[in-house]
């Protein structure tokens, strides 16, 4: 069986990218709904419909867990599906605890899409971890159309974070959290305007923790000889060479941010 890695687009690639890495020998699923990126502006209810048709196109494909690889539809809509799936969801959550715990001697800025900021369970998890009130959160929207476009590098993502960054003094930072799996490819785009001293934390070794522990837990570890990846755009298997070099293009970038 394969286990499904869905995000709205490519972010979730990142945490792919981590499971290839720790489960070499399980067949995957990647599923990006690109009919319908960004997820980060829409409604709560636009989203919960959306990861319902996903998961349900997920599984009529043999899967045996969901990893949820996207904060916004973590924050929207887990809760929901968890009450309607008996598939093994997991989702992401924000390093926003282990920003507190490492990096809690100065203040701590969580970047994520406008749902995933003014999300619940957003707040619900400041209020678990943030005590001291440490915790500041912009939406960067743009980057996830950046992204999605291959436009990582540039005069015009430096701005626009420049911009967005205007009124934070990063002196009184420890460390800037990622809590968008889209942002993973502006490590160095993000390392380039930050001051060294800030520290850049993701949330995608959590997940990919969780989804070992549910693996176990539910005894359905695979070793396969020959283990499969599959690309799906929304209900479509990717299979034309255009799209399947895009997706590399993408994972190869995913390697070259590890050296970040
Ligand atoms: N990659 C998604 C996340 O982690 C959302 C990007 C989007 O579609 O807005 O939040």
């Amino acid at each position: 069986m394969k286990i499904a890695v869905f995000d709205s687009g490519i972010g979730g690639l990142s945490v792919l990218h981590l499971a290839l890495k720790k489960f070499p020998k399980e067949n995957f699923l990647y599923y990006a709904d690109s009919d319908n990126v960004p997820y980060g502006i829409k409604t709560k209810e636009e989203l919960v419909l959306l990861v319902d048709n996903a998961i349900k196109n997920m599984i009529k494909e043999d899967v045996k867990a969901i990893v949820v690889a996207c904060n916004t539809a973590t924050s929207a809509a887990i809760q929901k599906m968890r009450e309607k799936y008996t598939i093994p969801l997991i989702g992401m959550e924000p390093a926003v605890k282990k920003a507190v715990d490492f990096y809690g001697n100065k203040r701590i800025l969580v970047i994520a899409t406008p749902v995933t900021v003014r999300g619940k369970k957003m707040q619900d998890l400041i209020s678990k971890v943030d005590k001291e009130h440490l915790v500041d959160l912009i939406a960067l929207p743009k980057l996830v159309n950046f992204a999605e476009q291959e436009i990582f590098e540039n005069m015009e993502v430096e701005e626009y974070l420049s911009e967005e960054f205007r009124n934070i003094d990063f002196k009184n930072y420890s460390s800037i959290v990622l809590g968008c799996t889209h942002f993973n490819y502006f490590k160095d785009s993000l390392r380039k305007i930050l001051p060294e001293h800030i520290n850049i934390l993701d949330g995608n070794e959590g997940t990919v923790n969780k989804l070992f522990l549910e693996l176990k837990t539910n005894n359905i570890l695979e070793e396969n000889e020959e283990p499969k990846i599959e690309f799906y755009y929304s209900g479509r298997k990717v299979e034309d060479e255009e799209n399947l070099k895009r997706l590399e293009r993408y994972l190869k970038r995913l390697d070259f941010m590890l050296e970040i």
